[in-house]
């Protein structure tokens, strides 16, 4: 049987530089708030990133978490269902009504023209997702939100290392937010952060994921734990150093199934945008049944038969869920796009171990029809 080709792989830092800093760790005797690696691998980032402020969290969920606390958002956040169901978990935990709007077919992402006709007197903030790593429209949304004076998020746990005019995605928004979980281009197993834009802004965000404590006897607000402990601190900084070799790996894949795919009839592939470097975090396809010869569905069941591991990212819709279906904006009359888009999509195999067989393998399924 073939070998099973799953549609990722953790990067994982080299066992033995591993065993190094745990040796350390052991020494320290420090495991958690605030060790050196965990201060090494805030300041590492914001230099990988070119961002000036980047705070480290135990995950990408408690950090939005945590990025809605801190701009204080209320009352209804519009957003997109074509995410991970994070993306609106959240919002709900914080007791704010999401609001949904559709994607634009080409990359996605929210659709800005959408955007303004949702808002309300109740809309506190923008949640936009640069979901695959695809930059959402950051200008047009900030037009937006600066003349109905709401705030913006990013949720950008799929844009490590995104750039955009030569400038990190990161920095758009008030917040953006980052997850580093296994299946991310770079991980620390579980792990993530928020990118602000100043020292005021980072100085709360610390607060909010030390339990709001300024020193051993005050607490200055109602903060939460969301601090990265040593051991995964450390696990990260390795990682760090591997992540460039494993992003040219993921793009000499991508590049791959654009050529091979390119002519196959009922197959399409979400384009590269103008002026944005990737990270190819992901390989979406989107299969038109009719032109294809074949549903989604069924060919996502062959190529797992032979082993072929693909996920459909991101189906089902967030607004298929029974948590938000009888949300008034869930409708999917309201919702075209996304609706298509996620009974069409699967995502190919893409991470830094996959040869040139596998990859060829999974050119030859998809063109074969499974
Ligand atoms: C788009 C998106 N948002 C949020 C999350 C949540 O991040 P975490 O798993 O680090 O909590 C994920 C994935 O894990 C995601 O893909």
């Amino acid at each position: 049987m073939n070998r099973i080709l799953k549609v990722t792989t953790p990067l994982l830092p080299p066992l033995e530089e591993f065993q190094g800093s745990l040796s350390q760790i052991w020494k320290d005797k420090q495991v958690a708030n605030y060790g050196q690696f965990h201060d090494k691998l805030e300041e590492a980032l914001q230099k990988f990133l070119k961002v000036k402020e980047l705070s480290l969290f135990t995950n990408g969920t408690i950090a939005l978490m945590s990025a809605v606390r801190a701009l204080g958002l209320s009352g209804e956040v519009i957003t997109t269902p074509y995410s991970f169901i994070a993306s609106t978990h959240i919002l709900k935990w914080a007791g704010i009504t999401p609001v949904f709007v559709d994607i634009e077919p080409r990359f996605c992402t929210i659709d800005p023209d959408m955007i303004e006709q949702a808002i309300t007197e109740k809309t506190s903030a923008i949640l936009g997702v640069h979901i695959y790593g695809n930059s959402c429209n950051t200008e047009k949304i900030d037009t937006i939100a600066k003349k109905h004076g709401i705030k913006v998020i990013y949720d950008a746990a799929h844009a490590f290392g995104v750039e955009k005019n030569g400038k990190s995605l990161l920095e758009e928004g008030d917040l953006s937010v980052m997850s580093f979980h296994a299946t991310k281009v770079f991980n620390t197993a579980e792990g993530g952060a928020i990118v602000s834009k100043d020292g005021e802004a980072r100085k709360q965000i610390d607060y909010l994921k030390n339990f709001g404590i300024e020193n051993e006897t005050e607490v200055v607000t109602c903060g939460i734990n969301g601090k990265m402990d040593e051991l995964r601190a450390a696990y990260g900084l390795i990682c760090l150093k591997y992540v460039e070799s494993a992003i040219s790996s993921r793009k000499k894949a991508a590049e791959a199934y654009r050529s091979a795919l390119a002519d196959l009839k009922g197959v399409s592939f979400i384009s590269e945008q103008e002026g944005v470097k990737s990270n190819y975090g992901y390989f979406p396809i989107f299969i038109d049944c009719d032109e294809y010869g074949m549903s989604r569905d069924v060919l996502y069941s062959r190529l797992r038969e032979s082993n072929i591991l693909c996920r459909r990212y991101f189906y089902p819709l967030i607004t298929d869920c029974p948590e938000y279906m009888n949300e008034p904006s869930a409708k999917a009359t309201n919702l075209p796009v996304a609706n298509k888009k996620a009974s069409q999509v699967i995502c190919l195999p893409i991470h830094h171990e996959l040869s040139a067989e596998d990859i060829e393998r999974v050119i030859v399924a998809i063109r074969k029809r499974g």
